[in-house]
């Protein structure tokens, strides 16, 4: 078999500034250690996140001219609304600034106090946005999914037997929505199955619970089907996306990820009355239903993106330069989250830094590392993210300590990834070395953003 190319040449081209380990030294310092403090003009390679950080097409950026920036009915809401139509079926899209907008409008009208709000797992800004209306929010992932070296197909699919368990306990009246997420990011962005889809979706009808996807990554997800469930190898991906979404009630998609832009969001959903209600909030906080808190010209580059993601040469190459980061550092006996997920490779920090006690944040001290020796900016998805103290104050950490190499999508070339490579294994040489964190400051919600951490002696 031939290399994978990247499938587009380049027309415009970004520089990045290169620094030292010593300026990168007095980056860290300045920044107290959090990667979210520190300017992106002082990374080198930007691993932080895969959302917002697309390169976009030439045809994107035409159809930016071509935005129409009237406020009502404007010709490129048409465009984008027949577009997500077109893939999702749903009878209401409603524009959003972002995926989080789409979250809080659904849960403050769903949400509430005693409810309570299942997921496959919940991202953070879900979750937040969950709790914030009063609801519980619970995660439901499979036995499979929590264990990091197994390698399995669909390590992102929901626990239905956990989740028939907790509607038979709860109540369904108690559970306004039952929410997946595709592909499972703080799973490790690993897939669901349609099988799996199917199900859930299945148990959620026959209890009256509306089953909405967040379909941030619905794209990476439904190649994962196409290569590895039986049945879907020789469909059309726009076939197998639109049985994923036929399932569903409803949707929030982030279009930062599988839209292929650097802003824009969706509530999709097919209750009348509650997109009636949806559309009078979204009025109040982000603009009217004809643009949401978009650009016309935003809204064009959307619908844009929704095509290019379905081109299989497209999410051929991307899948595959995942896993290539992947394999090369399994190859070398560095510890990941296995396989390698759609969107981003996983270190598995506690096994990296076995030396490193979760509440001394071995996920965080392997972040500020790899800033320090190459410059990569990555993101701790562990105790630091999701840790806490429970009710007597003692220190419950995160069912894993992972670090998210996320992987911007058109963005990087083979050989930035084989910089990477050899940056983690620099850190990797001198694991030993490498030392806890403790927290000096943090805010009391979503603490990741903005906590404040020194280094342990
Ligand atoms: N749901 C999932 C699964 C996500 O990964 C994200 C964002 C959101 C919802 C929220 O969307 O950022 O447009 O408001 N994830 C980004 C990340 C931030 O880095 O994984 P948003």
């Amino acid at each position: 078999m031939k290399t994978i190319i990247e499938p587009f040449k380049i027309k415009s081209v970004e520089p990045i500034r290169f620094s030292t380990r010593e300026e990168r030294e007095i980056v860290l310092e300045r920044g107290h250690y959090n990667l979210f403090l520190v300017p992106a003009d002082d990374v080198l390679i930007d691993l932080l996140t895969d959302s917002g950080t697309s390169a976009m097409s030439a045809a994107q950026w035409a159809g930016m001219m071509q935005g129409d920036e009237s406020y009502a009915g404007a010709r490129s809401f048409f465009r984008f609304e027949a577009k997500v139509r077109e893939l999702t079926g749903f009878r209401h899209i409603i524009p959003t600034h972002q995926g989080r907008a789409a979250e809080r409008i659904l849960f403050s009208l769903v949400g509430g106090e005693g409810k309570i709000i299942p997921n496959n797992t919940h991202f953070d800004t879900t979750r937040a946005n969950a709790e914030f209306s009063g609801a519980e929010a619970v995660d439901l992932p499979t036995r499979e999914g929590l264990e990091p070296e197994l390698i399995a197909d669909f390590k992102g699919n929901m626990d239905t037997a956990a989740l028939q368990g907790l509607i038979a306990k709860a109540g369904k009246e108690n559970i306004p929505v039952c929410i997946m997420t595709v592909t499972n990011n703080s799973g490790g962005g690993q897939p669901v199955s349609m099988e799996n889809i199917r199900t859930t979706a299945g148990i959620c009808r026959s209890n009256g619970i509306p089953f909405f996807l967040d379909a941030c990554r619905f794209a990476e997800n439904a190649y994962f089907i196409k290569k590895r469930e039986r049945g879907y190898r020789d469909l059309p991906m726009k076939t197998i996306v639109r049985e994923m979404f036929s399932y569903a009630d409803g949707a929030t998609m982030s279009a930062k990820k599988d839209a292929l832009v650097n802003m824009g969001g969706f509530l999709a959903l097919n209750d009348d009355a509650l997109a009636a209600r949806a559309r009078n909030l979204l009025i109040m906080t982000e603009g009217f239903p004809t643009y949401g808190g978009l650009a016309g010209r935003d809204l064009e580059a959307i619908a844009q993106g929704l095509d290019e993601v379905l081109d299989e040469h497209y999410l051929h190459y991307r899948i595959r330069s995942v896993e290539y980061l992947g394999e090369r550092l399994v190859a070398a006996g560095v510890p990941i989250l296995r396989p390698p997920g759609g969107h981003a490779v996983y270190l598995n920090a506690r096994k990296f830094l076995p030396h490193v006690p979760p509440h001394q944040f071995p996920g965080q001290s392997l972040v500020v590392e790899l800033y320090r020796t190459g410059g990569i900016r990555s993101v701790e998805i562990g105790s630091v993210m999701f840790g806490r103290n429970d009710t007597r104050g003692a220190f419950v950490p995160a069912r894993m300590e992972l670090v998210r190499l996320a992987i911007p999508r058109r963005v990087y070339t083979q050989s930035h990834i084989d910089y990477v490579v050899e940056v983690v294994l620099e850190c990797f040489g001198k694991k030993d070395s490498m030392k806890g964190y403790r927290i000096v400051d943090e805010p009391p919600a979503l603490r990741h953003f903005t906590a404040k951490f020194a280094p342990l002696e």
